[in-house]
């Protein structure tokens, strides 16, 4: 491979650790064949003759990492915000989602969807589809073409669903294999399995996808433990079961040797976080979705002080923005009502622990992404914050604080995923 050397310098802010901000004013950023070979204060002289990319007084930060999100509910962003989860699911989702047997539907709904993500600054994303394998294959197409990282999940529903979206168990397995031998050697955007979530697969479809995942090494993302009348369901669906990880667990569909995401966990019981733990379980936190449906808040603190892995996730359209920087900001607001008004005992997120959850922490479920230490792939943004720092902020954590909570689109002037530069083409 020829060698692809890059350098960037720019005020270069990432968080290596949860608990603070790696800040380099003035620095420059060393990149050889897509990933990051050197972040230093000053340039080494080996590269001095080398072009320098010139980003003075931007920041530049890893881009970031959607951990959950629903392609096909793009449509609802912002619509169907008066249910909680079950009865929104029938009234808004399950109806949207059918509509994704139309090829041309899908097309145009996931080519929005990949330009929204674009401009909010998102290169890589863990992505329901829908029980449509033709549609979901367009999704992946498209995120294949305009150079994101994803996994891309076609659906799984053989139960308790709507006769506009669910599928016979023979076929719903036969169809995810069909899916997953044809991406088998992608690198980037890949196949992930994806029961929707138990109510909606029987015991049969659990243990058939947990066989599809072993024999062809790929991972599982679900929903977890999201709102109580969906954890009621479980417990009445599976009463052998001592709780509902156990039930994803009995069914092979719970970490250990597959890779595995679930989203929401707002309500685990003790030994479900123990589960979570032991077995490597990723959780997907979806703040804004969780207070849309009113799940109930998470307590991510508590999560990541016992050492789970933990990313954010926009969960759209239950989240009703696929902004990472809203998210952000969310976590760390929903944090601050748990810490107060139900249980102090881990602390409140700080802003590098939220911003460390939208790039690391989920950006770890691909690998070596989400920060810039040697190693890891450069997925970047470079951030002009100039319509929004005034004078006095001058403090680089500052105007990152800043670009965070006040920042809008427009102020992403580049993205980079894989060390290329970004450029929606669809
Ligand atoms: N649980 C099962 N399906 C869904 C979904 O589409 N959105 C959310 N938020 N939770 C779910
Ligand atoms: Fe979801």
């Amino acid at each position: 491979m020829d060698k692809d050397l890059k350098i960037f310098k720019g005020h270069v802010i990432f968080t290596k650790t949860q608990d603070k901000f790696e800040v380099i004013e003035d620095g420059y950023i060393v990149v050889l064949n897509g990933k990051i070979k050197d972040v230093c204060k000053v340039l080494p002289k080996e590269f001095c003759n080398n072009e320098i990319v010139d980003y003075t007084n931007k920041l530049i930060i890893p881009s970031f990492i959607d951990l959950h999100l629903h392609g096909p509910q793009f449509e609802n962003v912002g619509l169907g915000m008066d249910k909680e989860l079950l009865p929104w699911l029938n009234t808004y989702t399950f109806p949207e989602e059918a509509k994704f047997k139309d090829i041309d539907y899908a097309k145009k709904v996931y080519s929005n969807l990949i330009k929204s993500l674009w401009e909010n600054g998102t290169t890589r994303c863990v992505i329901f589809g829908t029980i449509h394998r033709k549609a979901t294959e367009i999704l992946m197409e498209l995120f294949e073409k305009n150079g994101f990282g994803a996994y891309v999940g076609k659906v799984n529903m053989d139960r308790n669903s709507p006769e506009i979206l669910i599928e016979s168990t023979e076929e719903s397995l036969s169809e995810t294999e069909i899916f997953l031998e044809k991406y088998k050697e992608n690198k980037r955007v890949k196949p992930i399995i994806t029961p929707r979530f138990v109510p909606s697969c029987t015991p049969d479809l659990m243990l058939g996808l947990s066989s599809l995942a072993k024999k062809y090494s790929v991972p599982v993302q679900s929903h977890l433990s999201e709102n109580n009348g969906e954890i009621e369901w479980v417990k009445n669906l599976h009463v052998e079961s001592k709780n509902y990880s156990s039930v994803y667990d009995e069914h092979g569909l719970f970490g250990g040797q597959i890779k595995t995401v679930m989203a929401h966990c707002v309500h685990n019981d003790e030994d479900e976080i123990k589960m979570l733990k032991d077995k490597g379980v990723f959780v997907a936190h979806c703040p804004t979705s969780n207070l849309n449906v009113y799940s109930g808040i998470a307590p991510i603190k508590k999560y990541m002080s016992l050492g789970i892995d933990v990313g954010i996730g926009s969960d759209i359209s239950g989240g009703h923005t696929l902004s990472i920087l809203e998210c952000i900001v969310s976590a760390i607001q929903s944090s601050k009502m748990y810490f107060k008004y139900v249980d102090s005992k881990y602390g409140m997120l700080s802003l590098s622990e939220a911003f460390y959850l939208a790039t690391k922490g989920g950006g770890k479920f691909f690998g070596n992404v989400g920060s810039f230490e040697e190693g890891y792939d450069f997925d970047a943004l470079v951030v002009d914050d100039s319509s929004i720092y005034s004078v006095l902020n001058k403090n680089l954590e500052q105007r990152l604080e800043k670009f965070i909570y006040s920042g809008n689109t427009s102020c992403i002037i580049k993205r980079f995923a894989y060390g290329k530069l970004l450029e929606v083409i669809l």
